[in-house]
């Protein structure tokens, strides 16, 4: 067996994070750039034949679980067939096909997705109000059907992702825990993070301990779960609430970093390898793959890139001002 892909700092990376397009059906303003993007042309995405030899060289290097990303993962329009190669590659290790999306398309999919092997679903969900919804995603209607057909359909957990973003959505924080009295889903508030083109600003964050005092004054009962402890890979802070079926999370990248158990790689859909979040050290594996590059010339280009991964991001103060693709280009 292969050697795990470790770091410099010890990490080893078993969790790897596809974008499959750069396209998105929404423009959710904390993602989406005002003006827009410049799109890779289609030539310069990877086939779905490129992304499966690359999932299959990183499986057989450690990674157990993967996670399709976007732009929006149900714009493309092979995803099926991606998940179902992707299934294939249990044999070699891979324990989880997981996907984050935004709903809007989801549910026509989701049935097929979880027969072609589809084992986990995240939904973005970043408000329960229509009239608002106009501003945050560039869309009007409730998107609450994607979380509600993913709990039909056995996926377990289903995660909820709510950016917070102070004057925008922080209203709605107590509606969307009530979300998770009745239904089994986790809903995951997430600090507002900085990119390319995004109208980040230091006052719109609402921090972890701020969301985590009004839900508490509210709430009393709100506990950390015990099995948290346990794994430095996760990014959120999960509780629970006394007579609720669902959870509550908090992704804390911003005030309480968790780059220290960091087990993350992406591949975007340009085929660039990025080993941080915040970091803007990429490597092109189409372009090695394209010129002919073998298994281990491959795998000698990851393992180089993966030693290069620093210690954690540059800090809340550091992170506006650095130089990063935007979030739609990223996948998150
Ligand atoms: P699970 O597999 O269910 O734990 O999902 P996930 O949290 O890894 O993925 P998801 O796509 O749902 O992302 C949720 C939020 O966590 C997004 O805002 C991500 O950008 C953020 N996130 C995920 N990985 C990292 C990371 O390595 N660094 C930072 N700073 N944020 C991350
Ligand atoms: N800050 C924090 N989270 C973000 N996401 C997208 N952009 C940002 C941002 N600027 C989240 C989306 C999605 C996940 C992949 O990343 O809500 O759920
Ligand atoms: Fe699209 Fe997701 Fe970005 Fe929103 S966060 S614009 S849904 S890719």
């Amino acid at each position: 067996v292969a050697p795990m892909l470790l770091d410099t700092h010890g990490r080893a990376h078993t969790y790897l994070r596809i974008s499959l397009t750069e396209r998105c059906n929404l423009r959710c303003l904390y993602c989406m750039p005002e003006d827009g993007v410049e799109l890779a042309p289609r030539s310069a995405l990877l086939t779905s034949e490129e992304i499966v030899r690359l999932a299959r060289l990183f499986v057989r290097a450690g990674v157990t679980k993967i996670r399709l990303t976007g732009g929006e993962p149900t714009i493309r329009a092979d995803l099926e067939d991606i998940v179902s190669a992707l299934s294939d590659l249990r044999a070699d290790g891979l324990e989880d096909v997981a996907m984050t999306t935004n709903g809007i398309a989801t549910h026509r999919r989701l049935g097929a997705l979880r027969r072609a092997g589809l084992t986990r679903v995240n939904v973005s969900l970043d408000t329960l109000d229509d009239a608002k919804a106009r501003r945050i995603i560039d869309r009007t209607g409730p998107r609450t059907t994607a979380f509600a057909m993913a709990l039909e359909l056995g996926f377990d957990p289903v995660k909820v992702n709510v950016v917070l973003m102070r004057g925008v959505n922080d209203d709605e924080m107590l509606d969307f825990v009530a979300l998770t009295r009745d239904d089994a889903i986790n809903v995951r508030f997430i600090e507002y993070m900085p990119f390319d083109g995004n109208r980040w600003e230091t006052n719109k964050v609402v921090s972890y301990a701020e969301a985590k005092a009004r839900i508490e004054a509210a709430h009393p009962s709100v506990r950390r779960r015990a099995s948290d402890l346990g794994d430095p890979s996760e990014v959120a802070k999960n509780f629970t609430i006394d007579g609720h079926a669902g959870a509550v999370s908090f992704v804390t990248s911003m005030t309480d970093h968790f780059c220290g158990g960091c087990n993350r790689l992406r591949v975007m859909a340009d085929g660039n390898l990025k080993v941080c979040l915040f970091g803007n050290a990429e490597v092109s594996l189409r372009d090695a793959m394209r010129a002919g590059a073998s298994e281990e010339e491959l795998e000698d280009i990851v393992r180089a890139a993966v030693r290069r991964k620093k210690a954690t991001h540059a800090g809340m103060s550091n992170l506006a001002s650095m130089e990063n693709r935007s979030m739609i280009k990223i996948g998150g």
